[in-house]
């Protein structure tokens, strides 16, 4: 099937159009996407109604799907998705209801973390013919290309911890939480280059973010907080971002070795929102 790759325009993401992906797609076409994905780090497809069979399908044509330990969140028939939603249901929230209040690259305190991510609207915000709860992505590759020579030096051989108890003491702190989910606990923190290679296309991506990095090691302390500040502030420069406007329907996928992202909040409790994502491990 002839499909057609469309990119956006802005630092990474393509539409990939012409794809039926409700099908088992044909290895050609799964490779056109595979190199598409790779090459433009955030793709999206639009306009056609998918299952939670087809999201998995799909999603595990790029490698194995992971389940994540926060059962609560996960979908009770299909465990490889995780549900992110503000709609409740007797008095609770029915999957993840501050997923990406931070810019963060998804799994980044595991020890093997996240590969990509596909996230599907099934429900959209909608006020004013608009819809609200973009979510906005970053190219940490982008970023990393356009820092000086003597950054990119000082950078070689850094390790930082990346700690998804950093991510709750700031969500506890700004009043979004209460308390911080137990099972999340299990896996606190992973140390990770500061700049990585990719795995599949050899760029080098920054992979430090407000959400996770909580240390870059070797260095001091006050020096390794002003280079977070710095680098993070660095990957999320307009000139390297994408703002996704969801369509219903829409499936989205990142890369997260080499992308960061964040979802807006502006939209009132009242108006729902509900995504399913699945989850490749890194392989
Ligand atoms: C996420 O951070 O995985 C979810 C982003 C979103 O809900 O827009």
């Amino acid at each position: 099937m002839p499909i057609q790759v469309k990119p956006t325009g802005a630092a990474l993401g393509a539409e990939i159009i012409g794809a039926d992906l409700t099908q088992p797609l044909d290895d050609a076409t799964f490779a056109q996407i595979h190199a598409a994905f790779y090459q433009y780090e955030v793709l999206y497809f639009r306009g056609r109604e998918l299952s939670d069979e087809d999201h998995i399908r799909f999603s595990a044509r790029f490698g194995e799907l992971r389940k994540l330990k926060i059962t609560k969140q996960l979908h009770v028939e299909h465990p490889e998705i995780f549900v992110i939603s503000n709609i409740k249901k007797n008095g609770e929230h029915i999957g993840s209801y501050d997923a990406g209040i931070f810019w963060h690259t998804d799994g980044a305190y595991l020890a093997n973390p996240h590969a990509v991510s596909a996230l599907r609207a099934l429900e959209v915000p909608e006020q004013n013919g608009r819809v609200l709860g973009d979510t906005n992505f970053a190219s940490t590759s982008a970023a990393y290309d356009a820092l000086p020579q003597s950054m990119k030096k000082r950078l070689d051989g850094l390790m930082a911890v990346q700690s998804i108890m950093h991510r709750l003491k700031q969500t506890v702190e700004s009043g979004i939480k209460k308390d911080y989910n137990e099972a999340v606990k299990a896996d606190p923190e992973a140390t990770h280059p500061l700049v990585r290679v990719h795995p599949v296309n050899g760029r080098k991506c920054l992979y430090v973010t407000e959400g996770y990095t909580s240390r870059i090691l070797g260095i001091p302390e006050d020096e390794s907080r002003d280079l977070i500040k710095e680098l993070t502030a660095q990957c999320v420069k307009p000139e390297f971002t994408y703002l996704h406007n969801w369509r219903k329907h829409d499936l989205v996928m990142w890369d997260d070795c080499s992308t960061q992202h964040k979802a807006t909040f502006d939209y009132p409790e009242t108006l729902p929102r509900l995504m399913h994502r699945t989850t490749v491990v890194a392989a």
